[in-house]
């Protein structure tokens, strides 16, 4: 008998403001054709004046207990990935692990910027599996719209808001690949890369700093380590891509989604895709994915699902799960 974290609830929330491409138009040296082109964005949320992230990941928290049939109190641990965490202390978690009226679990923060939830959801089942928790909030939030240079064409056109949250309970497994929940996690990082994907604020400089960014580097590492990453950790249970029914990747780019899928051997068909309607939100896409996956009938009970993502750091990584 194995223990196992199993999704048990899922939901997401995006804010009311709705930015298509064309808004950008009238600011920049930009066309929305471009941005549809290079990116595959065509719009996203941006969250309203005084909306943190720890409101959008309330939001997206209250929705998978929702769906799990829980209350807040019923959850052993919040783990919630996030780069724009509301303040730079305390954690996002615990503000959210107050506003849904949580007293007797403990929660904290996960930092690895867009890989940020695939680094949470690891932690999470590793909380599991240990016999730690039982039932854990993992959720990704972000609001990349407070950290855009907004005269830098290249990166403020790609980035939105939103979160979306899982709620994972032990069950008991055979130990095998028909189990449902978590199977096979692959964590990464690379540190020598900092300087393609990073803040120029933050604590040492006393001041919260804009997003840069070298596209085309990311690019470039994106295109090599998202299906070498999914790959391991599909090795690793002895799977391989035509056991897959959805891959579920952190979305940057159709581009760099596409290509992926490519490489692992997976039809675009079997591909959850929501960068079109919400842009790069960091942490916060896979989990939106997964919750606008379940929403619209793609991904059912019993399907095998792989989830990969990179970000700044580099840090990259993928988690193989039975829905
Ligand atoms: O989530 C974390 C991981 N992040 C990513 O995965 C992002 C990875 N990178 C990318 O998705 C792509 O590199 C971008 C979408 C950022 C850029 O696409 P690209 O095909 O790599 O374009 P580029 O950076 O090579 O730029 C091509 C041209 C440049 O002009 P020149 O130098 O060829 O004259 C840019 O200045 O496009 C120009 N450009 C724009 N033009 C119109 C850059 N941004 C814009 C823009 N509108 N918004």
């Amino acid at each position: 008998m194995t223990r196992r974290a199993v999704v048990k609830g899922v939901g997401h929330y995006l804010p009311d403001r709705v930015v298509p491409n064309a808004e950008f138009e009238a600011s920049l040296d930009t066309t929305s054709e471009w941005i549809v082109s290079r990116s595959g964005i065509e719009r996203r949320h941006f969250a309203a004046e005084g909306e943190t992230t720890s409101d959008l990941a309330t939001h997206a928290a209250n929705a998978a207990l929702a769906d799990a049939g829980l209350t807040g109190d019923d959850i052993d641990a919040i783990v919630l990935a996030t780069s724009t965490a509301d303040m730079t202390f305390p954690s996002a978690a615990t503000m959210v692990q107050a506003n849904i009226g949580n007293t007797k679990g403990f929660a904290f923060d996960v930092q690895a910027v867009c890989a940020g939830f695939v680094f949470a959801l690891t932690n999470a089942n590793a909380l599991i599996v240990s016999g730690q928790a039982d039932r854990v909030l993992v959720i990704g939030a972000e609001t990349f719209s407070r950290i855009m240079d907004w005269t830098d064409r290249s990166t403020c056109v790609l980035f939105g808001d939103g979160a979306g949250a899982l709620v994972l309970e032990s069950a008991t497994g055979n130990g095998d690949t028909t189990d449902r929940g978590v199977l096979s996690t692959d964590l990464n990082s690379d540190g020598r890369f900092r300087d393609i994907l990073y803040v120029d604020g933050g604590v040492a400089t006393q001041s919260t700093g804009v997003l840069k960014m070298e596209g085309k580097e990311v690019f470039r590492h994106a295109v090599e380590k998202l299906a070498q990453t999914a790959d391991t950790a599909l090795d690793k249970i002895g799977l391989g891509a035509d056991d897959v029914d959805w891959v579920v990747p952190h979305q940057a780019n159709i581009r760099i989604i596409k290509s992926t899928a490519k490489k692992l051997g997976v039809g675009m068909d079997r591909v959850v895709v929501t960068v079109q309607d919400h842009g790069n939100t960091s942490a916060a896409s896979i989990p939106l994915a997964l919750s606008v996956g379940k929403a619209n009938g793609q991904l059912k009970e019993g399907d095998l699902v792989v989830t990969e993502a990179i970000g700044g750091g580099l840090a990259w990584g993928a988690v193989v799960l039975r829905w």
